[in-house]
Parts: structure tokens; C-alpha cells; sequence
């Protein structure tokens, strides 16, 4: 049997929990604290509410605002330089996956050096960043879970992944109320993202039975709350959704993601397209394309999709990739690529990035750039 590693940081969950934020920076030796957020959660009021907490606490702190989906490298240059002139040394994130990885960015540069795209890749990190304490808005990126980051490199036009230890933050504080304040667009994206953590990271070679129990449990928790949840944004179903997240995320740091990422990854560089309507469109592609590689786990997820076993296990794991087809129809995602893209010449190019993707290593079936621009023009 081989040895099994899973490795999460410390996970302070709870209503109300955005209150422990100060002591938690407190804990970790914070004398001046470098908060990261962005202008929507400013918007939705939560910003505000966690200087009246850090102020409550008497800390001294300095904030950057300045992230955008899918966050560019110089943003993290322009944070890093201005922590340094700022003497921080503990860095709150409190936000989506975003802002949380623009943050993660920003402890990367100030404390290994040089720039943002020397880290890219698996284990380039030589030293130790600084504290981190991760607050999400949101569910779907997990950053305040995982060992990943992801950010773009605005000459190449790729999204870099960045996979290191070095990158779990130390606290994870989840506050599920803070989800009340999201609308329908922005929960459908994140809630996509999670399900496609649940999927690639259960069929992943690097998943075991801690990982895989996540896995499961997330993807049931998703699949039976999101529908609930988009109807009321009732705190009830939204506090599931968050604990799917949760699990999710625990599963994919440790277990990895596929081709689905590698897929997002490439289309978000080139076109800059929000990560989880990506998934929505190509998860249920990516699923029949790993099919035969992991059969008898896609009939896992196709039960746990569909509540039903069918004849074959085949059959049961079309089932779910169908059911998935469904409920993104019926949410009102578009299903082809031309719907979102202006056209279709630079899918070879994205294709050629896409394969060169690190999340690619660990999908259960080997895919080469001609595979992967099949998937997208039978998206088209
Ligand atoms: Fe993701």
C-alpha cells in the first residue's frame, strides 16, 4: 500500500465566524496586518465589517483592493512591493478565489523573491511564506483550503497554476452567512467549480480513501442543495453548499483536479472566461472522455448524481453526466462554446496550452493537444 499524505490548515467554520479574524491574526504574530480584498466584497459591505473587527482588536493593518477576476501577475508585483513598503508581515485575504490567490501570490513574491512566473509549476518554492489567514466569500476556489494558486500571465495569456506546501494557508476562516449577500450569477459559477473539484479529484491516480470521502461527500452535498439554494438563498442550504466547498477543496488539494482544469485554465488565459461557467460547460465532456479510464468511479458519481443504480455500470454513470447536462440547462447556462467566444481560430493555440497544463498530469486518461482540441470543437 502506498502512504497517504492530507494536508489541510487549521478550519475555523461557522455563522458568524468572521468575527475571530482578529484574534486569529493576532495568534499568528500579526503586528501589521496586509488585508487583500476587492471592490465587490466592499460592495456587499463585508470589507467594512472586518476593520470594525480588527479595529475592535486594536491591530494595525494596510489593505490592497486592487484584484480582478482571474487576477494578472503585475497586480500581484504592484501588492508585493506595496507590502514591502508597508513593513506587513501577516496577510488576510477575505474574498473569492481571486482575490485569495492574488494573495497568495503576494506572500509567494515577498517572501521568495523574483517574479510570479518563476513559481509556476509543482514545488518551485524554496522558502516559507508569510502567515495567512484565508476568509472566503465564497465557495468554488477552495484557495483558502488548497496548496494552489492561480495566476495569469498577461504577456503569454495562460493562467499559471503554481502548486507548493508552502501555499495552504494557515487559518481558514468559512462563514457561511457571508454567502447571503451573493446573487444567482455568482453562486451558479463557484458551485460549478466545486463540482468539478468533486469529480476529477475522486477519479484522480493521486486519490485515496480520505481524499475520496470528501469527494463523495461534497458532490451529495452539492448536487442536493444547489437548486435548493438558488430558489431562497435560504442560509440553511447556503451553509451546505459551503460545506460541500469545503470538502471539495479538502479533497482536490491533496487529491489534485484533470483535464477539466487544464481546459478552464486555457480558456480563461486566452479569453479570460469566469472559471466555472467553463466547467459547467465542458465537466460533462471531460467525464465521457475519462470514462472508460475509471469506470466503475464514474457509476460512483453517476449514483450519487442521479440517487439511482441503473443495469450497467456504464449506464449509471451516463446517467449522472446526463443529469449534469440537465441541471446546467436548466439553470440557463449556454452548452457550446460559440455561445461565449467571439470565434473558434485560436482553440488550437488554447488547445497546445492546455496540454501543457500541470493539472493534466493527474487526469486518469492521458489527453495530447489533438485530444483536447477534439473536446473543444465537439463543444463548439
Ligand atoms: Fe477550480
Amino acid at each position: 500500500m502506498d502512504a497517504y499524505k492530507f494536508t489541510i490548515p487549521e478550519i475555523i467554520f461557522g455563522r458568524g465566524s468572521l468575527k475571530y479574524a482578529g484574534i486569529c491574526a493576532q495568534q499568528l504574530g500579526a503586528s501589521k496586518l496586509f488585508v487583500v480584498s476587492d471592490p465587490g466584497v466592499e460592495k456587499a459591505g463585508w470589507v467594512d465589517k472586518l476593520f470594525e473587527i480588527l479595529r475592535r482588536e486594536k491591530l494595525d493593518f494596510v489593505y490592497y483592493n486592487d484584484v480582478v477576476p482571474n487576477p494578472r501577475d503585475y497586480q500581484v508585483h504592484n501588492g508585493a512591493k506595496y507590502y514591502e513598503e508597508k513593513e506587513a508581515d501577516v496577510i488576510l485575504a477575505l474574498g473569492g478565489g481571486s482575490t485569495m490567490d492574488a494573495a497568495k501570490g503576494i506572500a509567494l513574491v515577498v517572501s521568495n523573491k523574483g517574479n510570479i512566473k518563476d513559481y509556476e509549476g509543482a514545488n518551485h518554492v524554496k522558502h516559507p511564506l508569510p502567515p495567512m489567514v484565508f476568509i472566503p466569500s465564497t465557495i468554488g476556489s477552495e484557495s483558502n483550503i488548497s496548496q494552489f494558486t492561480v495566476i495569469t500571465d498577461v504577456d503569454r495569456r495562460i493562467k499559471m497554476t503554481i502548486i507548493s506546501r508552502t501555499l495552504v494557508p494557515n487559518i481558514s476562516i468559512s462563514d457561511p452567512t457571508l454567502l447571503v449577500t451573493l446573487n444567482r450569477d455568482l453562486l451558479i459559477a463557484p458551485v460549478f467549480d466545486s463540482l468539478a473539484h468533486a469529480v476529477e479529484s475522486f477519479v484522480s491516480p493521486l486519490a485515496n480513501p480520505f481524499t475520496e470521502l470528501q469527494s463523495m461527500r461534497g458532490l451529495d452535498l452539492l448536487i442536493r442543495h444547489f437548486r435548493l439554494a438558488l430558489e431562497a438563498f435560504h442560509l440553511d442550504d447556503l451553509e451546505q453548499l459551503a460545506i460541500a466547498g469545503t470538502c471539495s477543496g479538502m479533497a482536490f488539494t491533496n487529491a489534485s483536479v484533470g483535464l477539466g482544469h487544464a481546459l478552464a485554465h486555457a480558456l480563461g488565459g486566452m479569453y479570460d472566461v469566469v472559471h466555472g461557467i467553463s466547467h459547467a460547460m465542458l465537466l460533462p465532456d471531460v467525464m465521457r472522455y475519462n470514462l472508460t479510464s475509471c469506470m466503475n468511479k464514474m457509476a460512483t458519481i453517476g449514483r450519487i448524481i442521479t440517487g439511482k443504480t441503473f443495469s450497467t455500470e456504464e449506464a449509471t454513470a451516463q446517467a449522472g453526466i446526463e443529469a449534469l447536462e440537465e441541471l446546467r440547462a436548466e439553470i440557463g447556462i449556454p452548452s457550446r462554446l460559440r455561445e461565449i467566444l467571439p470565434d473558434n481560430t485560436m482553440l488550437p493555440t488554447v488547445s497546445q496550452n492546455a496540454a501543457k497544463d500541470i493539472c493534466l498530469r493527474t487526469n486518469p486518461r492521458p489527453a495530447d493537444w489533438k485530444d483536447i482540441l477534439n473536446i473543444y470543437y465537439g463543444a463548439w
